[in-house]
């Protein structure tokens, strides 16, 4: 596929509030020229978003506040996003995690992370794929997912299993939508310097540059390429590249052991002790 040129045109983020999002809406504004839909729940971030792309790019930015593990609400970002506008690329970051056993982990935030990582990815991909389909001139999509959907993840146990899903889904929602000329990206990050790793105390650890830990800019670098180029699997950085390798290779029990390793001791809560 040839890659996507989106000077002037309409692509939608969701969770553009912070961290990898707001990076990637940053880029694609300065570097290739798109308009952006920014989504998210914190709306004065989006505004000042606008305001910052706006004035400093000539680009439009549309916010769109919408809590996304909220039913129907995918249903109305799609509308809203389509309301006077073609889009033509969409990339589905939006996510939450929870650290800590899972045996702790409250129904209502299973619940959220289910709906926002699962639920309004489906139906967000559904719904504008459809489209791209429909227009028949191309489009591309893009899932986030995470290393932590290559294999079991301690601490992060359901988090990384929604991740799991994303990977599954994406690549075969990719193989589904090929012929139709529309390209589904699946962006497996590592770690990232952002909102989400500091409420693991990790960053209290490491940072950026340890362990194959990226900073949020870096990191959307990368997956904006992947995005533009429409590669189906991108994962950013040669240690995790490798990482995702040994993976593949080296006996599951030593690498869930390690994963888990990483969290023992570092979580805000630690896991009890035996
Ligand atoms: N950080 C890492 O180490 C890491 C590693 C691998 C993959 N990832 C993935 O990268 C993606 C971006 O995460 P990040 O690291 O950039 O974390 P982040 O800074 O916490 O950003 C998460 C974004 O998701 C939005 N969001 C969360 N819940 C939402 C909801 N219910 N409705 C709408 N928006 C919601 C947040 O905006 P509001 O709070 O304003 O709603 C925020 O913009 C996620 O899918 C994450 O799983 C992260």
């Amino acid at each position: 596929m040839k890659p996507m040129n989106f000077r002037g045109r309409w692509v939608l983020i969701t969770g553009a509030s912070s961290g990898l999002g707001l990076e990637m809406a940053r880029l694609l504004a300065k570097e290739h020229g798109a308009h952006i839909i920014a989504v998210a729940r914190r709306e004065d971030r989006l505004t000042a978003l606008k305001a910052e792309l706006e004035a400093a790019h000539g680009v439009q930015v549309l916010p769109l506040a919408a809590d996304l593990s909220r039913p129907g609400e995918p249903a109305r970002v799609f509308e809203a996003a389509m309301a006077g506008r073609t889009v033509d690329g969409v990339i589905l970051n939006a996510g939450v995690t929870f650290y800590g056993m899972a045996l702790e982990q409250q129904p209502e935030s299973f619940d959220a992370m289910l709906a926002t990582n699962i639920t309004s990815v489906v139906r967000l991909s559904q719904l504008f794929a459809a489209d791209f389909v429909r227009r028949g001139n191309g489009g591309a999509l893009m899932l986030v997912g995470s290393m932590a959907g290559f294999s079991p993840l301690p601490y992060q146990t359901a988090y990384a299993a929604t991740k799991s899903f994303i990977i599954s889904f994406g690549r075969g929602l990719a193989h589904e939508l090929r012929k139709a000329g529309v390209s589904v990206t699946v962006f497996a990050p590592g770690g990232i310097a952002t909102e989400m790793l500091s409420l693991s105390g990790l960053d209290r650890k490491f940072k950026a540059g340890d362990l194959g830990i990226m900073s949020a800019e870096a990191c959307a670098r990368i997956a904006v390429e992947a995005f533009v180029r429409r590669r189906e699997l991108a994962v950013p950085g040669v240690l995790n590249r490798f990482l995702a390798l040994m993976m593949k290779l080296l006996p599951h029990a030593l690498i869930v052991g390690r994963s888990a390793a990483l969290y023992e001791g570092g979580l805000p809560k630690g896991p009890p002790a035996p």
